[in-house]
This record gives C-alpha cells, structure tokens and sequence, in this order.
C-alpha cells in the first residue's frame, strides 16, 4: 500500500504538496491536509460534512455484491474504448470499481465524503488511491485524467443535507462542481456522468422526500414507494433530478464541455432488484427488456428512465 499519490496538488492552488507531519502541506497557501483516523487524506473543509451520512451498512453491501457485474459489462468496457490509463472515480462509494481499475493496471484514484472512510477501512481501499475530498474542489492537477466517472452523485449536488430538496445555491453549486470535473479531465477527454432522468416519471434510486410535494400526494408517492420501490415525481419543473437538457446546459453552454451524449442504458443495470418487487416478476423480463433496448432517439427523452451521458471535455 502506498502512504500518499504524487498525483496531489493542493486543491486550492493546485500547487505542489510535501509530506509533513500527519498528512501533506501546501506552503504557499500555509495550510495541511490531515489524514483521518482512519488512515485517509482529508481534503475537504473542516467541519462542512460532519454530520453528512450518505450511506447504511445495507447499501455498501450492496455495492460490494454488485460492483463486478457492472465493472465488467458496462464499466471496462467504456474505460478501454479510448483505452483510459488514469481514472478518477467521483462520489466512489465503497470504492469497487476503482479496485478493479487498479487491479488491472490502471492509474486510478476515488473520492468522496468523509463518511466513506469507516467503509473504506474495512475492505482496506488503498490511502494512496482514496481520497476524502468534494467533486467541486479536487486535489488533482489540471487535465490529470483521461477519464472520469460520477454515478448517481449529480442530483445530489447541491441539495440539502438529507434531503431531495434543493438548497438555494444549488445552481452556483452545481456548476462549481461540473466545472472541477472538466478541469482535471484532460482536453479531449470524457466524463461519464449518470442520474435518474427527470423528464421520465418513476426514479427507481431514491425515495420520496420532496418537500415541496402537497402532504396528499406525499402520503401516495409514500405507499407508492413502499409497495413497489419506486417514487412517483412530476417531470417538469424544479426537481434534484436532471434532465438531458439540464446536463447538456450546465457541462456544454455554462462550463465549456465540447458535447454530452446519451449512451444505451444496455448493461448498465442488474436488475436483481426488481426481482425482489412484490407482483412485478411478471413484467420484470419486459421491463429489462424496454430498458436495455432504448432506441436513440428516445434516449434522454420522457421515454428513458435514467441517464448515462457521455461527456468530452
Ligand atoms: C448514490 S451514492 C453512489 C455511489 C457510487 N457512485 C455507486 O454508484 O455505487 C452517491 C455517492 O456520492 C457521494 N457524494 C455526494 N455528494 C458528493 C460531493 N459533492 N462530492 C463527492 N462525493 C459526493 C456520496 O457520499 C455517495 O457515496
Ligand atoms: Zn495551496
């Protein structure tokens, strides 16, 4: 195991890191990133997530089963079409995939919140390829990376803690965040960003905590989601959700992307949830089906369920 990359820099900087006491300091800003207690880099700033828990025992698990499928058949597949060497994983989780890059030979480094820490420890992710650091202030050089990828984290971007709910500097936050992701990305490189799509009427990733919705209809999207898993939302207006257009104006028209594209959702999911729905195993075949098969010029549109959208830098 490696103590630390040479890949840092100072994510205020982006200047040059020296091993000190504890962790790394940057003298021209004067300041030191500590490790945590749990061996890994903290890079974000003090106190700003203490209280942000983003993930149960339940969900790791899930992650650490799941993980190899999807690496195999969507993931690496992606990662060696323009045969990336250096990949950064944004919002990692448990961190598996990046395990795997790592396994292979790849240059490949995860970050997230320091709530992952304690998960971290515990399948032993490498402190010199584990970060604790926020996607809108990273602790890597301008265009280190010929890949990056951020799954599921978007639509949290911005929000507020433990909530679906937007804050009120969600856009400014967001495009902080996008814009950090395109400047470590190298010129020419791409950004595979994924979210449930808001136009398309079912989110099958989180449950409904909209507070915006009327308490009538929250009682319903609430039975709704116990009964089958799924949140009911409204496809138009404010939602934590993005669209396509959403992603394409902030990545393209704010923050300089050269294009973001729709893949085919086709293995990209297990779905070994939906078999666990109570009366959908009937349409479970039907529905992998519609999904797996999305036409092009549905995708993106209120036809297509989630999005995976490639982005070039
Ligand atoms: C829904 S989970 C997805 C985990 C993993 N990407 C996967 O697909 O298995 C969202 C992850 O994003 C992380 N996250 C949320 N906001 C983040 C931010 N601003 N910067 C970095 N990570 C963030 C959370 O801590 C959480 O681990
Ligand atoms: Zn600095």
């Amino acid at each position: 195991m490696s103590t630390w990359s040479e890949a840092l820099v100072c994510p205020d900087c982006h200047g040059a890191l020296t091993p000190c006491e504890g962790g790394l300091s940057c003298e021209k800003d004067g300041v030191t990133f500590s490790r945590n207690p749990h061996g890994y880099l903290d890079f974000t700033p003090e106190g700003r997530y203490e209280r942000v828990e983003t993930t149960s025992e339940e969900y790791a698990d899930e992650q650490r089963t799941n993980w190899r499928r999807f690496y195999d058949a969507f993931l690496d597949p992606w990662l060696q079409r323009e045969d990336a060497k250096r990949i950064l994983e944004i919002g990692s989780g448990v961190g598996m995939g990046i395990r795997f890059a790592r396994d292979e030979g790849k240059e490949a480094y995860g970050i997230d919140l320091p709530c992952l820490s304690p998960f971290w420890a515990k399948v032993e992710n490498d402190p010199g390829s584990f970060f604790l650091a926020e996607g809108a202030r990273l602790p890597f050089p301008d265009g280190y990376f010929d890949a990056l990828y951020c799954l599921g984290v978007i639509e949290h971007v911005g929000t507020i803690v433990g909530h679906y709910t937007l804050g009120d500097h969600y856009r400014e936050e967001r495009m902080a965040f996008a814009r950090e992701l395109l400047r470590v990305t190298k010129p020419g490189g791409r950004l595979l960003i994924t979210c449930p799509n808001r136009r398309f009427p079912i989110d099958i990733h989180h449950e409904p905590t909209d507070d915006a919705t009327p308490p009538g209809a929250m009682r319903f999207r609430r039975w709704f989601f116990d009964r089958f898993g799924l949140t009911l939302h409204w496809p138009f207006g404010e939602y934590h959700l993005f669209s396509l257009g959403d992603l394409r104006r902030l990545f393209v028209q704010d923050c300089g992307a050269s294009s973001a594209e729709p893949l085919s959702l086709r293995h990209y999911f297990g779905f070994h949830r939906m078999g666990s729905l109570p009366g959908v195993s009937a349409v479970k075949d039907l529905a992998a089906s519609y999904i797996e098969n999305i036409s092009k010029p549905l995708r993106g549109t209120c036809f297509d369920p989630f999005l995976v959208i490639e982005v070039r830098r």
